[in-house]
């Protein structure tokens, strides 16, 4: 079980390993789209990964491919449908609204 805390709102969850930080901060109440329905494929649920990192599943080779062609990416960049908690640290994301590169 690890804390994931949503900014800019600062609402903090428990979530179970294994959980997506898309599903995480769906169950959260908080709104962050998802076109693709959580398969790597829109690149409309990019967040920042602030704090936690190393909590979190590696990214893959559709990850990866996906960032590659989102507008400002960074090295905090994740797609939150890939990125699942491994419940070994608490995280903090930040959400990126219209700054999200779409
Ligand atoms: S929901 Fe489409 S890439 Fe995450």
């Amino acid at each position: 079980m690890s804390t994931v805390t949503i900014l800019p709102s600062g609402k903090t969850i428990e979530v179970q390993e294994g959980t997506s930080l898309l599903d995480a901060i769906l169950a959260a109440g908080e709104k962050l789209m998802h076109k693709c329905g959580g398969n790597a494929e829109c690149g409309s649920c990019h967040i920042f990964v602030q704090a936690g990192k190393k909590g979190l599943s590696k990214t893959a080779a559709p990850e990866h491919a996906r960032l590659d062609t989102i507008v400002g990416v960074g090295s905090k960049s994740r797609l939150a449908c890939q990125a699942k908690v491994l419940g070994t640290e608490d995280i903090t994301v930040e959400l990126l609204g219209f700054a999200s590169g779409l």
